[in-house]
């Protein structure tokens, strides 16, 4: 699909945005917020929350299951097509018949997700950063922030530093420490490989790898065997979306702290209040949703089982939305 077929107005409005139409849903912004209408509806969000979670599911391609931009507004991902609803997730709105979806190809919402985030991303704003290590989202037009609005994550297809996959991070490539990881160890592992397996054996120290990423809440993958993914990821302030899992996922808290807020992931209703400290490790349900609230940057390893049979499964009662019975 091209950009032509992005539905974008020709003129822009007041504040120098354009107006964009995907199905029936409508998308303006103007200098503080986002408004969002359907048929039966309308909505309004902040935009630099707005622009924070439009980043990640542009950037992920529209992740696993469910991506709640808040609680009313979102997508859900069917892999090859992608709903785009308001209130599906919300039960006042349910019960008030006001939820409204539409299912698109996901070429179509992609290509306009990223003209979205392109027009109303200003030159002074990095969705991906901590808010700490960016400036104001806010205002009229200016400018744009191409670099960082078009960047991907980073998947490893084995395991980062097995040849091929070599991304270890280093002053050389342009990744500084964090502030926030300055007490991070660099040395990295030294491996000693038996006669014939030169080449097969590789290690790196993860630790220093994460030290060095330069964006908030964007999990990498760094190994891949088979359909398990380890995506590790560092996080500061909160996770921009409300995530609806069509899976179990497991969490590996690295270092310092997250509190997370899971709520049933189709009504909303508050279901716990898990933290996380350095060393404690988790599984998320895959009835659930969930937010993250880490108060300094941290790091975090989740844990995801790619295979495409999963959803079905759970869906179908096959396999149990939580890992262990104990
Ligand atoms: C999640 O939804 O499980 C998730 C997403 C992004 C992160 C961490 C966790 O950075
Ligand atoms: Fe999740």
């Amino acid at each position: 699909m091209s950009v032509m077929d992005v539905q974008q107005s020709v003129e822009v409005n007041e504040e120098g945005y354009h107006e964009f139409n995907l199905g029936e849903f409508r998308f303006t912004r103007d200098e503080f917020f986002v408004y969002i209408s359907w048929p039966t509806g309308n909505h309004i969000m902040s935009v630099d929350a707005f622009l924070r979670a439009l980043q990640r599911d542009v950037a992920w391609d529209f992740f696993y299951g469910v991506v709640n931009f808040d609680g009313v507004f979102g997508t859900v991902n069917h892999y090859g097509t992608v709903d785009i609803f308001a209130g599906r997730y919300n039960e006042s709105y349910r019960k008030a018949e006001l939820d409204y979806s539409e299912n698109v190809e996901t070429p179509q919402i992609r290509e306009t997700f990223k003209a979205i985030l392109g027009d109303w991303t200003n030159q002074t704003f990095d969705p991906f950063a901590s808010p700490h290590e960016t400036g104001s989202p806010f205002g009229v037009k200016n400018g744009g922030n191409n670099a960082a609005v078009t960047r991907e994550r980073v998947a490893a297809q084995r395991m980062v530093a097995v040849p091929g996959d070599e991304q270890i991070r280093t002053d050389e490539s342009g990744f500084t420490i964090n502030r926030m990881f300055l007490d991070v160890d660099q040395s990295e592992p030294e491996v000693r490989a038996e006669p014939g397996f030169e080449g097969e054996l590789a290690a790196f120290n993860l630790f220093a790898y994460l030290s060095r990423s330069d964006v908030t809440w964007n999990p990498s993958v760094v190994s891949a065997c088979k359909d398990s993914l380890f995506c590790p990821t560092t996080e500061e302030y909160i996770l921009p979306i409300i995530h609806g899992n069509d899976r179990v996922e497991w969490f590996l808290q690295l270092s310092d702290q997250i509190t997370w807020e899971v709520e049933d992931r189709d009504t909303g209703a508050v279901r716990s209040r898990v933290t996380m400290k350095a060393g404690d490790i988790c599984a998320m349900p895959a009835d659930i949703r969930h937010q993250g609230y880490s108060p300094k940057r941290s790091m975090l390893l989740v844990w995801e089982n790619n295979s495409s049979e999963i959803p079905e499964l759970i869906a179908s009662g096959k396999a149990a939305t939580y890992p262990v019975e104990f």
